[in-house]
């Protein structure tokens, strides 16, 4: 399919924006005291040079109660200058079209950050900040109202195109619509109208205030997927009001925070959400923005066409990828770096509190530490291992104009990563490895599938630099009946190698990869989507045994671990997703259990308790890796230069082997 659409221009009001494509509002958590400084001006500028149509500066604080230091500020005019300079330059050296967002995080805001207690509705305990906010008096109803106008007023004098005001994601305007964090009882409460009250109060003074031409919208859930909160039905009402109200464009995510359906992650399909824009788009005649999942640029041209939305929101695919749209324009697919959702460098690091990376691209929020630069001399490199170290190596070194040839013993790139797609939810993985492998051949790098690089080939081709990134493999522990038949390791499940799994299965180890690899068991017989639509389309079963199907493992899944957390390396935003898929499919997480035996058709383990058993016609072993740098070892005293990187160094993430990779590959 020709990607068309994507590259069509809009207006919006009185602003012509080149294409379909919004960079949304992300928190970036460049600077810690709401300064606009270089690391966020250079973040921005790639990707205004990228081509997308319209960039978010944002989001901003519009008061200090309502925000955190980690993003810019706009609530006093000391602000508006740093911004005003870099909006002119960008405008001068792109045509991307520059918006804000401007936010209050009312009961999400962390009283540790702000050193005041947050302010709400009304005083409904916040589940993901364990704290109370304070009930708003309508004296600070009408002070937060003059704080978005003000920060309004302030983003037109720094040259803003485009401001929005963000009224989704369990903030305070959405806590005002929502009747479950609004239990007022005057104006602003009770009736849906008087929960819209404060939104639509505040578009109007915005409006009044920007003046009518410049482009204004508003982000709002499609649904928030919150018991009790609001569906499509009410936020479809709050979008016609809104437009009424005097917003430009309209646009649609989901969710709140304390959202238990998954909006972000890997196991969000692509495209998922485009369903909610296209009931808000039924519903105004302004134009409507999709988001989430969409970095496909086939799936966003698709959304397009469909008529659900009329602009898309790549958020986390221009933080993988700043040059995205100019890539699809020009037709350069080989080249890009996706977003796999994995939400490890960005989602997680700001509710870490740490600056937004991306695990796939090392420059996102270093652009002005990290250049890939030309070598002055050129160098003759081996690199051993074909998974994510090996590969960003080589292809950084390639880019660089070193001479590179990538040897991989087993048939295929990717390493572990070809087992770390496998899990359910996980399938987004596979992006990474033939991204990689597509930009190898852009680099051209001499790639050789199916060779182990032995100190043999080394000695004799001597090269100017050996780089051993050859990974890691499973280890065992000594534990009596590991040696026996039904002993498996979650490698080796994951890879399909395993073709006899009993009904009663013990995972050891319950760590990233062993409850994933529970997931997978406890998944391999349940309808996949394809049927489970299929089944729903002819109503072929009724609905409720369809999604007892969905749930139905048909065998009995435990995972144990001594320790008293499972799954604790897996990040935040990502963990209670895995948790929750594991109670849905009745896998059993038994932390502080110890394995002492392996029987014939059971696992004796320790608890707290005392011992106990657990019946186990399968165990699978998932207790963690070792790196594998013989070669490292093998080369000492030759005389020729290595270099050790990736889990071949110390067993980590994917994250570190990329950024080992990346930097060696700069370094030399
Ligand atoms: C089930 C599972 C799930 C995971 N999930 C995640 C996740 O969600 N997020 C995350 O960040 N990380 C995840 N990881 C970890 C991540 O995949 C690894 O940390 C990462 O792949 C390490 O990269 P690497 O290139 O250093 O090593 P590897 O990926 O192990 O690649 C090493 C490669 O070297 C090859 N090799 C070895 N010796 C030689 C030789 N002499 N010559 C040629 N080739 C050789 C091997 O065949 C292998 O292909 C997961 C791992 C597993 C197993
Ligand atoms: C690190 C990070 C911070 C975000 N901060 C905000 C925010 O402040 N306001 C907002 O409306 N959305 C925020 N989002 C959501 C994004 O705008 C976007 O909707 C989401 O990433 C899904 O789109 P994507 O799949 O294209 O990334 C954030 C997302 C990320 C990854």
């Amino acid at each position: 399919m020709e990607i068309r659409k994507l590259f069509e221009p809009i207006t919006i009001n009185k602003l012509t924006i080149k294409n379909r494509i919004v960079m949304p509002s992300m928190g970036l958590a460049y600077s810690s005291d709401f300064s606009f400084n270089d690391r966020y001006r250079a973040f921005y500028r790639e990707r205004a040079l990228g081509g997308v149509g319209l960039l978010t500066i944002g989001p901003v604080a519009i008061d200090r109660v309502g925000s955190a230091p980690f993003m810019p500020g706009l609530f006093d005019d000391i602000y508006i200058n740093p911004l005003r300079n870099f909006i002119d330059r960008l405008h001068q050296d792109t045509d991307a079209k520059i918006a804000t967002q401007l936010l209050h995080m009312g009961r999400y805001a962390f009283s540790a950050l702000t050193g005041m207690q947050p302010i709400a509705p009304s005083p409904i305990p916040s589940t993901l900040t364990h704290e109370t906010p304070r009930e708003m008096t309508l004296e600070d109803i009408e002070t937060v109202k003059a704080a978005y106008v003000q920060a309004a007023r302030r983003a037109v004098e720094a040259g803003f195109d485009f401001i929005e005001v963000l009224a989704c994601t369990g903030y305070l305007i959405s806590e005002f619509l929502s009747p479950l964090t609004n239990r007022r009882t005057d104006a602003y409460g009770g009736s849906i109208e008087n929960r819209m009250r404060f939104g639509l109060e505040i578009i109007r003074e915005v409006r009044k205030t920007i003046g009518e031409d410049l482009a204004l919208g508003i982000r709002i859930a499609g649904n928030d997927f919150m018991e009790g909160g609001h569906t499509s039905r009410e936020s479809a009402r709050f979008a016609a009001e809104a437009e009424a109200a005097g917003v430009d464009a309209i646009n649609v995510t989901g969710g709140w925070h304390e959202t238990r359906v998954p909006q972000l992650t890997s196991n969000v399909p692509p495209g998922a959400f485009v369903y909610l824009s296209r009931g808000i788009r039924n519903a105004v005649s302004v134009p409507v923005f999709a988001s989430n999942r969409l970095g496909d640029p086939h799936v966003a041209e698709r959304a397009l066409r469909s008529g659900a939305c009329d602009m898309i929101c790549w958020g986390r695919p221009l933080i993988a990828d700043p040059e995205l749209p100019n890539k699809v324009r020009q037709g350069r697919f080989d080249e890009i770096i996706p977003c796999i959702a994995c939400n490890q460098g960005c989602f997680d690091s700001i509710f870490a509190g740490t600056p937004v990376s991306c695990i796939l691209n090392p420059r996102a929020g270093n652009e002005t530490h990290f250049r890939v630069e030309k070598t002055p001399a050129a160098k003759r490199i081996m690199v051993a291992g074909g998974g994510p170290a090996g590969m960003e190596f080589a292809l950084t070194a390639a880019q660089r104009g070193h001479h590179v040839t990538l040897y991989e013993k087993t048939d295929r790139l990717g390493g572990q990563v070809n087992l770390a797609r496998m899990p359910p939810g996980k399938k987004e993985f596979k992006r990474l490895i033939d991204s990689m492998a597509a930009r190898l051949a852009r680099w051209g790098v001499d790639v050789h599938i199916n060779t182990p690089l032995t100190p043999e080939m080394a000695a004799r081709e001597r090269p100017d630099l050996l780089v051993v990134a050859s990974g890691a493999r499973p280890v065992r522990i000594p534990v009596t009946g590991m040696d026996k038949p039904h002993v498996v390791d979650a490698w080796d499940v994951l890879g399909e190698k395993v073709w006899n799994i009993g009904r009663n299965v013990v995972v050891v180890g319950g760590s990233a990869t062993g409850c994933e690899t529970a997931l997978f068991v406890a998944e391999m017989g349940v309808p996949d989507p394809e049927t489970f639509t299929f089944l729903m389309y002819h109503s072929a079963e009724n609905r409720e045994f369809a999604a007892e199907l969905l749930h139905s493992p048909g065998r009995k899944v435990t995972v144990i671990d001594m320790v008293p957390r499972l799954a604790d390396n897996v990040g935040r935003t990502a963990r209670w997703s895995l948790t929750k898929s594991l109670k849905l499919m009745g896998v059993t997480l038994r932390p502080n259990t110890t394995l002492l035996e392996i029987r014939d058709n059971s696992a004796l383990v320790q608890t707290k308790k005392g011992s106990a058993t657990i019946p186990a016609d399968t165990v699978i072993m998932a207790v963690g890796v070792v790196s594998v740098d013989d070669l490292a070892r093998d080369m000492e005293g030759t005389g020729i230069q290595v270099v050790t990187i990736g889990d071949a160094k110390t067993p980590g993430k994917i994250t570190e082997a990329v950024r080992e990779g990346f930097e060696e590959a700069l370094r030399i």
